[in-house]
């Protein structure tokens, strides 16, 4: 732009517009300095115009002066406007960058999921799931849930459930002690069985008393070797009751119940003689198989049935164990295995992935 002293005005108009469109369009603090310098640097014209003031005569030097101030102090102004605004940019992007998003799941993925491509929402785990399935349809059902120690004493494990010391049905039992012997054994109860007898004792001592109608949810150790059917952590439920004039009809009936109401109206039980000391007749139960629905397949032998756990009509000396009158008092117990359970319905081959605790395994459910 050359100096033109005539239209100064004009000049100056232009020049502060020409700044508005730079300075504007400026879109890093880097790009604005480099605008500030093309503008009022020691090049720009409106230095070339400040140099020629000298040139001036002294009135016009004065006005031209005052005039091409403004201008700077103009672009001066527009400079730091920008600055302002680009500043505010930068620290937002910077907040935004630096915030964690809780909605975004891959976050916390771990490496194996993210390569699966799965969203990785925790969940309960199957046995859980399991759990919680099968105390909902027991609830359903008429009964409460209660829960007992995984830390027990021989007492309880073994002593009132009908098993004295050296009683040979304990080898049914493979125990894990914490502390053998002297003054009484201390286990992992190998079994929920006990928490029949903290009920029963509770309800004799305490407020609640007879009848009882229960389930039992817990984890249960046995020193098994893990194979594709065992594993030493596992969990089982007990149901328990207690009431006047029970009969095994009741037991065989709740077990029927209980069969069709969770697995469907396909899947029915049978009951199998066998032998526990808490529970005199004693039985085993079976269902359908789940695979074949009674057809035959390999997992049942060509049977059409499987093994799901045990039951039968309380055992008068566990009666007396806790002090309730068997001649008044009558009742049934069962316990079977959640884990098998699950097993059983999503035909898990391997009931070692139950503790694996592979992701690829645990998010198929
Ligand atoms: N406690 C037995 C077991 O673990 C199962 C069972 C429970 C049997 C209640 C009868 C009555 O094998």
């Amino acid at each position: 732009m050359t100096f033109d002293i005539s239209n100064i005005e004009q000049q100056s108009q232009s020049l502060i517009q020409e700044a508005e469109g730079l300075i504007s369009q400026a879109n890093s603090m880097d790009e604005l300095k480099q605008t500030k310098q093309d503008l009022m640097g020691d090049k720009s014209p409106l230095s070339q115009m400040h140099r020629k003031i000298g040139t001036l005569e002294p009135e016009q030097r004065k006005q031209i002066g005052r005039l091409l101030n403004e201008v700077k102090e103009r672009i001066d102004g527009l400079v730091s406007k920008r600055r302002e605004e680009l500043e505010a940019q930068e620290s937002l992007g910077q907040r935004q960058e630096s915030q964690m998003d809780l909605t975004e799941v891959l976050l916390f993925s771990t490496s194996a999921t993210a390569a699966l491509g799965y969203l990785t929402r925790g969940h309960m785990h199957l046995v859980t799931q399991t759990q919680i399935e099968l105390e909902d349809t027991f609830v359903g059902m008429g009964f409460f849930v209660a829960e007992g120690p995984e830390v027990e004493t021989d007492w309880y494990n073994f002593e009132a459930l009908n098993m004295p010391p050296d009683h040979p049905a304990r080898g049914m039992w493979d125990t894990f002690y914490l502390n053998l012997g002297a003054p009484e054994s201390i286990l992992l109860r190998t079994h929920t069985s006990p928490v029949q007898i903290h009920l029963m004792e509770s309800a004799v001592q305490g407020e609640d008393g007879l009848p009882i109608y229960a389930v039992m949810p817990g984890r249960c150790y046995r020193r098994d070797t893990p194979d594709a059917r065992h594993i030493p952590v596992f969990h089982q439920i007990e149901g328990l009751v207690v009431d006047k004039g029970i009969t095994f009809a009741d037991l065989a009936g709740t077990i029927e119940a209980f069969t069709t109401a969770y697995f469907g109206s396909s899947i029915h039980s049978r009951l199998r003689p066998s032998y526990f000391p808490f529970t005199e007749p004693s039985a085993e139960f079976e269902i359908t198989c789940t695979i074949c629905e009674g057809v035959g397949c390999r997992t049942c032998s060509n049977t059409g049935w499987i093994e799901l756990g045990g039951c039968g009509m309380v055992n008068p000396r566990v009666f007396d164990a806790v002090g309730i009158d068997s001649l008044v008092w009558s009742g049934f117990a069962f316990g079977f295995g959640i884990d098998r359970c699950a097993q059983m319905r999503y035909q898990i081959a391997d009931m070692r992935q139950m503790l694996e605790n592979d992701v690829r395994f645990l998010y198929q459910f």
